[in-house]
Parts: C-alpha cells; structure tokens; sequence
C-alpha cells in the first residue's frame, strides 16, 4: 500500500522519466507510478530475493507489467535508458555505495536515507550532485526526508547542509526539541560540547523565525 512518504516521492517523478526504484522491497512505489502513468517507465529492483518475489507477486496481482532486478544496486542491471533513480528505505552508506555504481548518465536521483542527513548532504555537494528540493513527511511517529538531486548546481551553506531546506516547520521544531534535549543532559563540565548544541539550538531558532 502507497503510505505518504511513497507518495511524495513520486510526486517528485516527471511523466518523461524513466525510472528505477533499487530497494524497492515490495514495490508500492513502481506499482503506483504505473498505476497512474507517473512516468514514461519504471523498474524495480532488491538486493533480497524474497522481497523481489514478493514485489512479482504484488506487480502480479496488480495485473501490471513491471521488469524487475535481483541486485545490489546497479551490480546486475545493465539498462541504459534508466535517467532517474530511486533510493529509500535505507541508510546513507547504502545510499552513497548505490550512487557511486550507479551509470554517468543518471540526471536525478530521490533520495530518503533513514540516517546521517547532513553526512549525506555534504558527500552529494562533493561530488557534483545538488539537492534542488527537500521535503520532510510525518508518517506513523517519524519523520522522513526526501531530497530531489540532479547535476544542476545549487549553493549550500553550514546550515542547510546540516538542517536541509524543507519548509517544515514541525520538523525544525522536532530538531529544536532533540538538541534542546541533548543539552540539558550534557554535563556542565563538558564546556565545548555545551557551547555547540547552543549553537545548533540558536540556529534553528533563527530557521524557525524566518518561516
Ligand atoms: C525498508 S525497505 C524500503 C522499501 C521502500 N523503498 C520504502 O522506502 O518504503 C529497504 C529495502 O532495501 C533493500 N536493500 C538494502 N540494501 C540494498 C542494496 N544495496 N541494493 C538494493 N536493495 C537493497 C532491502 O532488501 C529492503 O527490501
């Protein structure tokens, strides 16, 4: 079933790409672009076979034709028309290992890692890969960040390398929250270590005042 974060996923997703979700488990999100002729075509692929078996059977049930891939990101596909690429579900060294096989002529990437923001940010600015847009959904208690990347350049600064540029504004204040909680656990004697959570905390504060 299509939850919130698959959906603004694919809200992402232009009718001329051409698309492969990797780590696509059950393949809700290839199913759902097709479905509704999202794009021009879509691919799915895991590096599980159960999961890939249970992604058959849902394209399957869904009396939809959809190719998909066993693979450790690009390690088995050789489809040269592929121009947009899907990564969810999974952590950045997953996320950065996929983008590091994956073929030149990739033009965008969607990207929602489960950890290590701002660690990303920077290793996507240092090779030449630019987040245009991000997105943070709410779903079941978490949140979700969700970058749109392509080759196209974009400046970054300390701040939105390490907070994104959402325009969500409860996830700031989720932020606000964490450091906040940090600080008032950090010992008094830990000075340096005190002085930069205030630092974050007066950051997103500033972030916050200008939404
Ligand atoms: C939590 S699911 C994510 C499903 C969906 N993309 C989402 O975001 O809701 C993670 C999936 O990534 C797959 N996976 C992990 N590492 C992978 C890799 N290197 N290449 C392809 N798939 C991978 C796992 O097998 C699993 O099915």
């Amino acid at each position: 079933m299509i939850n919130l974060k698959l959906k603004t996923i694919a809200s992402l997703i232009e009718k001329d790409d051409i698309v492969l979700d990797t780590c696509s488990d059950h393949a809700y999100l290839a199913i759902y672009l097709k479905e509704n002729k999202l794009c021009k075509d879509v691919f799915a692929s895991d590096i599980n076979l159960n999961a890939l078996n249970g992604a058959k059977r849902n394209i399957e049930k869904a009396h939809l034709e959809i190719k998909t891939y066993l693979s450790d990101g690009f390690k088995n596909i050789s489809n040269d028309n592929i121009d947009t690429v899907v990564i969810a579900g999974v952590g950045t060294s997953t996320v950065l290992d996929i983008i590091k096989g994956a073929p030149k002529n990739i033009q965008k990437y969607i990207i929602s890692s489960n950890n290590n923001h701002e660690y990303l940010r920077k290793a996507l600015y240092e090779q030449g890969l630019f987040i245009q847009k991000e997105e943070v959904v709410f779903e079941k208690g978490k949140y979700y960040v969700i970058m749109l990347v392509t080759k196209t350049y974009q400046k970054e600064n300390k701040l939105s390398l390490k907070y994104g540029k959402s325009n969500n504004k409860d996830y700031y204040l989720s932020l606000l929250k964490k450091e906040q909680d940090v600080l008032d656990k950090v010992p008094k004697s830990k000075l340096l270590l005190k002085f930069s959570h205030k630092k974050n905390i007066k950051s997103l504060k500033r972030i916050i005042q200008r939404m």
